[in-house]
Formats: C-alpha cells, structure tokens, sequence
C-alpha cells in the first residue's frame, strides 16, 4: 500500500511527502521536475511524468496498481498569479487539465481518498477580515479560478463517483521544516525580502495607505510543517464514513501586516534594514486571514507555530 503525493518535490508537497515518510508510509512522488528537487525525495519513488501530457491517464493507472495506492495529495499546479494572468490557457491546461487526468486514473483504478490543494485564491478580494469557507468565492486572477474549479471538480466525482475528498485552502505559506526543504522560489513576501537583503536593496511595501491600523495588507501566515501536518490530519479524516465538510481553510486565524512581518524579520536576523514604500499592487486585498473554526472543529487540527517561529525557520534555512 502506499500514497501518491504529485509535486512531491516541491516546497509544500516535499514537507507532506516528509512527514508521511517518518508515520513509516511508503510515499509514490509523481513531478514534472519543472520547480521541484530531486534532494528533496528522501525514500519516497519518483515517477517523473506531467499530469497534463497526453499520456498521463496511463502512466497514472499503471502506477496505481503497481504502487497499490490508496490516497492521493494533489500538490503538482502552476501556482504564479502574474504568470496565470499572461498565460491563462497554460494555468488550465495545467491545472485543470492535469486534475482531470487524475481523477479518470482515481475512478479507473478505485482509488478513492483525494486532498486537493487549494487556495485562499479563490476568494479573490473578499469584504471581511476573517474569511469562512461559507463565504462567496469570487477569484479575480485564473490561478484561483482553476483552484475553484479544480474544487468543483472534486465535488462532481465525489457526487459521481464516490470520492472522498479534502480541499484545503492554503493562506500564505512560508517558513521551513526542515531547511533543505526550504522555499527556493522567491515569489512570495518572506522570500522576497531576504533576497532583497542579501542583495543590499530595501524591502519594498506595497501600500501603506490602506485601512488597516499600520496601513500595510494583512495576511494569514502559516508555517509549512503546520500545514503539512493538516494534510495528514485531512487524510485521516477521509477514513470516516460520516463527513459533514470537504473544503477547509488552513491559516492560524491571526493577521500579520507587511510592517509587522518585516519588524519580526528585523528582530530575528538582527539586520537593521530599511523599507521602501511602493504603491499599492493591482489586486491585493487589504486584509485577509482564514477562519480556522471548522478545520480545528472537524479535522481537530490548529497551528502550532506563529510569525516568529516562521521567520526563524526560514532565516535559518536561508543562504546568506
Ligand atoms: C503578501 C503580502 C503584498 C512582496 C499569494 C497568492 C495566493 C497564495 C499565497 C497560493 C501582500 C505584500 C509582497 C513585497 C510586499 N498562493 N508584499 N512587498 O499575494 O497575499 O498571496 O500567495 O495559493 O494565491 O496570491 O502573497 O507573498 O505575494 O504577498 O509588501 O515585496 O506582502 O502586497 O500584502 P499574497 P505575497
């Protein structure tokens, strides 16, 4: 028996693919090797293979049946916003596309246990602080439009077929687990500052004229072994016959503004840096943070690390 975990490789997916390595299950890792790292395996098996290519639904059977799998998680997806709105066809191609091939194989071969990652991106520019899973999805880039159809997705084969399924919509993931498993893209505000100051430039702020106390975006940090660790407890959960929810906000349910992410940066590397404030950037919302009440309550699952311990992990991952 054993578990799929496509983008197994990646900075999320290796971080799960970890944790399910030391519970002593055998891990199966399928990735293009577009982003992800093969040093990040451990003992899990790579199959290198695009879930979008033509012949996916077939390398995906045959892995199935060898491996005897019997859960997958669902990370392999193109994840940039800038990149998803120049290139919108490739993001569903991908994203979508690469889904659909998925699932064909689940049904084909009867496996049916799914955690599907999803994204704080599908609710676009929402009007509340604290955002529940309840609340109108209105996604304003095509990332977070092939995440909420990647959901829907889920929800017709769960109706069709009898998936048991967990979509988990990630806030802003940062900080590592472990370091060699570390965040190597610099897409996102923590990596993007410490490169900025490996490179003797400013932070940039985009926006301290918003109505929030500082002035700056607030967003919902989760530390990236929390939220591996919300995919086991996602996992678990799909073992019951009586599921009331299958998507779940994964955030600490506290906001951190940019300013207050960089005074703890300032705090944990000692650097005494300065910021640069930009105009605001096309689509930020002002404040968005998870309502954490129905995955704490159903899944019994919180976050244990805060901002702190986030800046901490990723500083001591960082190669400065
Ligand atoms: C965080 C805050 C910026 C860089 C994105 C995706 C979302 C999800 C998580 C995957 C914002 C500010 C940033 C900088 C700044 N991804 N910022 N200076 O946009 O909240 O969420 O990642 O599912 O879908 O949109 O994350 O890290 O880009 O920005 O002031 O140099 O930091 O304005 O308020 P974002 P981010």
């Amino acid at each position: 028996m054993s578990i799929l975990v496509t983008g197994g490789i990646g900075y999320i997916g290796s971080h799960v693919s970890r944790l399910l390595q030391l519970r002593g299950e055998d891990v199966i890792v399928i990735d293009d090797l577009s982003t992800g790292d093969g040093s990040r395996l451990g003992s899990a098996r790579l199959i290198e293979l695009d879930l979008a290519g033509p012949d996916a639904q077939d390398h995906l059977g045959k892995a199935m049946r060898q491996y005897d799998v019997t859960a997958v998680i669902h990370f392999a997806a193109r994840k940039q916003v800038g990149q998803s709105v120049e290139q919108p066809e490739w993001y569903y191609e991908q994203n979508v596309g690469g889904l659909a091939n998925l699932l064909v194989a689940m049904r084909d071969n009867k496996v049916n246990k799914l955690v599907f990652s999803s994204s704080a991106a599908t609710y676009g520019m929402p009007d509340v602080g604290q955002v529940t899973e309840d609340y109108d999805c209105h996604p304003i880039n095509p990332y977070g439009e092939t995440k909420l159809i990647g959901e829907w997705m889920v929800a017709n084969a769960t109706r069709a077929w009898g998936l048991r399924a967990a979509n988990l919509r990630y806030f802003n993931v940062a900080g590592a687990g472990w370091p060699e498993l570390a965040d190597t893209a610099v897409a996102n505000l923590v990596p993007i500052v410490f490169a900025a100051l490996k490179a003797g430039n400013k932070p940039a702020v985009f926006g301290d004229d918003y109505a929030t106390p500082d002035g700056s975006c607030i967003r919902d940090y989760v530390h990236v072994l929390d939220l591996a660790e919300a995919h086991l407890s996602a996992l678990e959960y799909l073992d019951l016959d009586e599921r009331s929810e299958s998507v779940f906000n994964v955030g600490t349910g506290k906001g951190s503004s940019v300013f207050e992410v960089l005074a703890e940066v300032r705090r944990v590397t000692g650097i005494d840096f300065e910021t640069e404030v930009l105009p605001r950037r096309a689509g930020d919302p002002p404040a968005l943070a998870a309502d954490v009440t129905r995955i704490r309550e159903t899944l019994g699952w919180s976050a244990k690390h805060d901002l702190k311990d986030i800046i901490e992990s990723a500083w001591s991952a960082a190669e400065f």
